[in-house]
């Protein structure tokens, strides 16, 4: 999607280098003024810090202890962990976060305070250390039922279904509060793309499991989706009818299996036996 350049406003920041990897930025982020004047920006990978020249990040890696995000490590398959941190507790981290974020999501404003919000950060491990491959922030407290605020899978691991893991594990936390929740709106048209083979994947899967006799009502309870997600979803792949003032499910075994083929992948899959997890309190 080449057109996310074109839509660039001013930009301050072209490209950064964050681990391994130099990326070229896409938005516009809201850097301190005393950055304002650089093109290019040096990352620390494990505790965000940002610099304005390489030799000040060589000196930096020299001393910075960190090999992970702070926070706690909730979940870990194989080389792939996840951090909770608490922006409260890890406020300069929170905040390095966002900004480096910001470079990335055009319509959100990042600007709030990053003590209401946890960061789940996921990590590709080997032994220099955990490197960070996205993350999505939540609000402690959401009155909207919101679930995940912001979503961020870093450039060079687009596409390689960490997007939908992300989304897969925010659900998995509403789950365990025994809450639905949906994504902060607006999203983007990628966040779009992502949801929906989301959602679609899991309710072609359960409907095909039973045969389409079931309820709105019961795939919300089962996945933690919304009810209006699920509705919107069902009605995109036209498995939804209106009956007497009611949206049943009409899902015919034939049309399921179209469906069914043409989602996409299902992408790294949550096993929900290696998250250790509390609601937060
Ligand atoms: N072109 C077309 N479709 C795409 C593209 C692309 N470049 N990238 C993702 N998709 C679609 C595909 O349908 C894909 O599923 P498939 O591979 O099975 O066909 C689906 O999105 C998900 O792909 P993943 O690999 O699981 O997702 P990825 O790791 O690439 O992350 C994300 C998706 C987080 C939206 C990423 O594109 C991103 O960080 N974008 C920039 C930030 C952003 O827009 N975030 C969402 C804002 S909304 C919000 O925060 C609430
Ligand atoms: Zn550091």
């Amino acid at each position: 999607l080449r057109e996310h350049e074109e839509f660039t406003k001013v930009k301050n920041i072209a490209t950064i280098e964050l681990g391994r990897y130099e990326i070229d930025t896409w938005y516009f982020s809201p850097f301190p003024p005393e950055y304002h004047d650089c093109t290019k920006l040096f990352f620390c990978e494990f505790c965000l810090n940002f610099m304005k020249r390489k030799e000040q990040l060589q000196r930096h890696m020299r001393k910075c202890d960190l090999k992970h995000p702070p926070g706690d490590e909730i979940y870990r398959n194989g080389t792939l962990s996840m951090f909770e941190v608490d922006g409260k507790k890890n406020k300069v981290y929170g905040q390095n976060l966002c900004y480096l974020a910001k470079l990335f999501l055009d319509h959100k404003t990042l600007y709030y305070d990053v003590d209401l919000f946890l960061f789940y950060v996921l990590c590709e491990c080997d032994d220099r250390g955990c490197h960070m491959v996205g993350y999505f922030s939540k609000e402690k407290h959401s009155e909207e039922s919101y679930n995940l605020a912001c979503i961020l899978t870093l450039p060079p691991y687009q596409r390689k279904g960490y997007g939908k893991f992300l989304i897969a594990f925010s659900y998995e936390l509403s789950k365990k509060e025994a809450k639905v929740g949906t994504p902060e709106r607006p999203l983007s048209d990628l966040g779009l793309l992502s949801y929906r083979g989301y959602w679609t994947r899991v309710l072609l899967d359960i409907l095909k499991k039973h045969k389409g006799n079931i309820s709105i009502k019961e795939l919300s309870d089962m996945t933690a989706i919304k009810a209006e997600d699920i509705l919107s979803t069902l009605q995109s792949l036209e498995l939804i009818q209106y009956r007497k003032g009611q949206h049943v499910i009409c899902a015919d075994p034939k049309v399921l299996d179209r469906h069914l083929k043409a989602a996409g992948r299902g992408g790294l899959d949550v096993d929900v036996s290696k998250l250790i997890w509390t609601p937060y309190k």
